[in-house]
């Protein structure tokens, strides 16, 4: 399986503090928001990744996360010319997924919880071995805000609707979709919505409809957060810095993951935790390498 992890968009919601740098790369407390996604991708041990870009944004994103080889994985970049809508990722990422199966994320959630790994893991080797689409429904309070799944009384998807006025239901469909490699072939077949965009609740819609759709509930211990309005950003990252301090242990620590993941050595972590001088990061990465 290969990750695409969407990183472009306007981000006019939180304009104007996005009016010049990109969202996916401001701090969420301490440290990118790019490296959250990334960080669930690559717990789920998955190294071959795409990030899809807006054209002037990507030679940051090169900046920060390079090719992926100081990580022991590769990082490759999509440009998205216009943000025309979620699923239009899937098409850009044609090459780059060949015949593989997608882990396709959204730059901008943020997911934390126990077991979180184990539920994603399963979601993966379904569609691995399976096929079809897995996506995760998450109770919220606010559903206008979200893409909603419906779901009958044994928990199978009914209907979906991409932001709607009278949502069927409180389950909002969280920004992290599993798919067999389809799914590209029906990205390129959605059509704009009313509100402009190749949605990827329409990608998720044709599932449904062939009967390929799977849905599992995130329960109430996990933490979803949407960082995609001033709010949100700010809980995400109080959210994050109150678990950090409190454990001792950081959330999305990228550097950590390879190389507890075997992808990098000793040496190669020592080495990150220099470039980032004696900040709490860096020495943080300096005692993994040292205990
Ligand atoms: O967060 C979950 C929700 O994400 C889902 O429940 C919705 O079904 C889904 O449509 C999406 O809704 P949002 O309104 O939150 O999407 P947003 O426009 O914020 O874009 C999500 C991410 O994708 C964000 O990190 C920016 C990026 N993006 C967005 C667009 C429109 C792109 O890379 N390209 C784009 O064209």
């Amino acid at each position: 399986m290969k990750a695409v992890i969407l990183a472009g968009g306007k981000g006019t919601r939180q304009y104007p503090v996005t009016k010049v740098v990109n969202k996916h790369l401001l701090p969420i407390y301490n440290k990118p928001m790019i490296y959250y996604p990334l960080s669930v991708a690559m717990l789920l041990k998955i190294s071959e990744i795409l990030i899809v870009v807006n054209p002037e944004d990507k030679p940051m994103f090169q900046k920060l996360l390079k090719d992926g080889t100081q990580l022991g994985m590769k990082i490759e970049y999509a440009v998205q010319e216009k943000p025309r809508g979620l699923a239009e990722g899937l098409i850009l990422a044609e090459d780059f997924i060949g015949r593989d199966t997608i882990c396709y994320m959204l730059g901008d959630n943020i997911f934390y919880g126990h077991n979180l790994v184990s539920l994603l893991e399963e979601a993966k080797r379904e569609v691995e071995t399976g096929g079809g689409a897995y996506v995760f429904g998450y109770y919220v309070k606010d559903p206008e805000r979200f893409g909603i799944v419906e779901l009958d009384e044994k928990g199978n998807p009914i209907s979906l609707e991409e932001k709607p006025k009278k949502p069927r239901s409180n389950f909002a469909v969280v920004g992290l979709y599993f798919y067999d490699n389809q799914a590209i072939e029906i990205a390129k077949k959605v059509k704009p919505s009313s509100r402009g965009e190749l949605e990827i609740t329409s990608v998720n819609q044709k599932y449904l409809e062939m009967g390929r759709l799977k849905v599992k509930l995130m329960g109430r211990g996990f933490a979803w957060f949407d960082a995609g309005t001033h709010d949100s950003f700010l809980e995400a990252g109080e959210f994050v810095a109150t678990v950090e301090k409190r454990t001792g242990l950081m959330i999305g620590c990228i550097e950590e993951i390879a190389y507890r993941n075997g992808w990098i050595t000793k040496e190669q972590l020592l080495k990150l935790a220099d470039e980032l001088n004696n900040t709490d990061y860096g020495m943080y990465l300096r005692e993994l390498a040292t205990t």
